[in-house]
């Protein structure tokens, strides 16, 4: 099948992406963490290895060769034993000498500059109404604004707001940067996005692209990983403050040696590595299009009930769906009766909370969970009535 132009169903309205004959049942349908496959869980349990042995340089040398085809890069990618947090501070640290714009339309956002704050960086803070998406004209006025007071060393953007369910134009946006003010570092969180749809470092021209591993890679919680170009590289050379354990300059010495300066998490690695050659088998471009299914599936039977979608037209997120509770469901309640059938979805985030609710469709998710979750919350709906 071409992933580009798979239809939605067959011509006998059968539904593509057939469910796996080993898939168990969806538990979480949260955005992230999210179920891991037994296969990769197992991983975890083989013993332990020295981590300056040729095993773990193998093993290390492995996941970065299928990581790197995953970002669409030549470019180096590193891993690190942190959540998506720390890779937004490594980013910080190493990218911003003195100024950052960070982008916010919501509660990811908003965390990269506190972030950029709390590494006493300037950090301009150019705010959107949450459920918005940041589009290029908003990038490209705010650096024109920033330029006025000096050089702006990098922006911040998340690609894919988790709080909101809403994905920014990155490729568009990272040509505005680079049309405005080419020295600028461009700095993308895609946390909650990464191998879930296509987002290739090197077309676009991005300088930093992050991710972890607890939400469409569905692999336990625990790394992060970054893309990093070698602008960012060369010019963090000359950058005080950039700590110790994510110094990126360390980092690439020994990613050269395939390894990493402190003890790596083995068995965290050793589940990325099933967990790649699993999505390598299922086939990239087959994965991007099963989430872009799933999304697309979400969003015909949210508003097929009468239920309002909460993104801003034409950015909704292809992991995430934010449905508005415009019909008043008691989201506690809700989830107490998925739980009961071992399912369990996200209340609406921060501000939103009651008032919408996230639906996560990323990792592991194939369209017959999602027919299992929508049978169970119909069913929930119709002994509320
Ligand atoms: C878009 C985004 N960025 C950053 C984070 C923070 O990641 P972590 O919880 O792995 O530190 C999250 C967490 O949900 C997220 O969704």
């Amino acid at each position: 099948m071409n992933a580009t132009t798979a239809n939605m169903t067959t011509d006998t309205g059968m539904e593509l992406f057939d469910t796996p004959a080993d898939k168990p049942a969806q538990r979480l349908f949260v955005p992230g963490p999210t179920d891991v496959h037994p296969d990769v869980l197992a991983a975890q349990d083989a013993p332990m290895i020295g981590h300056r042995s040729e095993e773990l340089e193998s093993l290390f040398g492995k996941c970065t060769e299928q990581l790197q085809q995953l970002y669409h890069t030549e470019a180096r990618v590193f891993t690190v034993a942190a959540s998506g947090s720390g890779m937004q501070e490594a980013a910080i640290r190493n990218a911003v000498n003195r100024r950052v714009i960070n982008f916010v339309n919501g509660a990811f956002s908003r965390r990269w500059h506190d972030v950029s704050v709390g590494c006493d960086k300037e950090a301009i803070l150019v705010e959107v109404p949450w459920c918005t998406a940041i589009k290029p004209a908003q990038v490209e006025d705010a650096l024109q604004t920033a330029l006025a007071g000096g050089r702006v060393d990098a922006i911040t953007v998340v690609h894919n707001e988790t709080s909101t369910g809403v994905a920014s134009p990155i490729e568009a946006i990272a040509a505005s940067v680079r049309r405005v003010s080419p020295h600028t570092l461009i700095l993308v969180d895609a946390v909650s996005s990464f191998s879930g749809t296509k987002l290739p470092f090197d077309a676009w021209g991005l300088d930093l692209l992050l991710t972890s591993s607890q939400k469409a890679l569905a692999v336990p919680p625990g790394l992060a990983f970054a893309a990093v170009s070698d602008r960012l590289i060369d010019g963090a050379a000359s950058l005080s403050g950039r700590g110790w354990y994510f110094d990126f300059l360390q980092l690439d010495k020994y990613r050269k040696r395939n390894t990493t300066p402190a003890t790596p998490a083995i068995s965290l690695l050793r589940a990325l590595s099933v967990q790649l050659d699993r999505i390598f088998a299922e086939g990239i471009d087959a994965r991007y299009a099963r989430h872009a299914f799933c999304a697309q599936k979400t969003h015909t039977w949210a508003t097929q009930h009468n239920f309002g979608l909460m993104a801003e037209a034409g950015y909704e997120s292809p992991t995430v769906t934010t449905v508005e509770n415009n019909l008043g469901l008691d989201i506690a309640a809700l989830n107490r009766f998925l739980g009961e059938r071992e399912m369990q979805i996200s209340n609406g985030y921060g501000q939103y909370k009651g008032k919408a609710f996230r639906i996560g469709h990323m990792g592991e998710v194939w369209p017959s969970d999602l027919d299992q979750l929508f049978r169970a919350i119909e069913e929930f709906m119709a002994a509320e009535r």
